[in-house]
């Protein structure tokens, strides 16, 4: 049976788990969050001294790793190597380190095989940079999740501060920036804004919103597909 596949990309701190998460649990739909699979190889890297600037080392080290993504009410949890890394993988470290280990083709491509193997037993909602333009490129429905760089800053100080965090908001806004530009301008799989993308701007949107937009439009599509009268 051919399963029905909703790819959300964007820039970071846009929402995309949020939503994407709210999303899957509206449609029983399987949430697949992708940055979390980067994140558990460079925590791997980072735990086992493997040398960030090795792509011959980060790639022999992405094919001897197991990585299980398990479906739970928060989201995702993380199994690396059959450890639950969930909350490691969210460490200041591993964010600022992750783009050496995403920017290696070969280690893309072993979790590219890894990601499209979801769509053998699931519909999904899978989130991240590539989903619609190099993993899913036929995926029923594409999103690019975007929201102005001050008020994703924003969303991220406020979750640090419910975390009991206290963070400076231009600091993490020049953060942001960067990670924008390492993610758009990589030679490898860079963040696009796809032309057959629906594109969703949430800077003024409230996340209830977003989520309703985004499963009525899936919504929509599954119906024309079953009645194969779409146009
Ligand atoms: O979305 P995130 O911040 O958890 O992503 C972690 C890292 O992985 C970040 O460097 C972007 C990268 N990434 C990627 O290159 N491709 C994806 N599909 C998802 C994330």
């Amino acid at each position: 049976m051919k399963r029905f596949v909703i790819a959300i990309d964007g820039p970071a701190g846009a929402g995309k788990g949020t939503v994407a998460r709210l999303v899957a649990e509206r449609l029983g739909f399987l949430y697949v969050d992708t940055g979390a699979m980067y994140r558990a190889l460079t925590l791997k890297a980072l735990r086992c001294g493997i040398p960030l600037d090795s792509p011959v080392r980060l790639t022999e080290m992405a094919r001897q790793t197991r990585i299980e993504m398990l479906p739970c009410a928060e989201g995702c949890r993380v199994l690396l190597d059959g450890t639950d890394v969930s909350e490691e993988i969210r460490s200041e470290e591993v964010s600022r380190n992750s783009h050496a280990v995403s920017s290696v083709r070969e280690v893309r491509e072993v979790l590219w095989k890894l990601q499209r193997s979801y769509r053998d037993r699931h519909n999904l909602v899978m989130e991240g940079r590539d989903i619609g333009s190099v993993v899913f490129p036929d995926a029923e429905l594409k999103v690019y999740l975007d929201a102005d760089l001050a008020e994703r800053a924003r969303r991220r100080w406020l979750q640090l501060k419910g975390k009991g965090i206290e963070a400076d908001l231009t600091e993490i806004q020049r953060d942001l920036s960067a990670r924008d530009r390492r993610d758009a301008g990589r030679e490898i799989a860079p963040l696009v804004r796809l032309p057959d993308a629906v594109y969703v701007d949430s800077t003024r949107m409230r996340i209830e919103d977003e989520v309703a937009l985004i499963t009525r439009l899936a919504k929509e599509r599954m119906a024309c597909g079953s009645k194969r009268a779409c146009d």
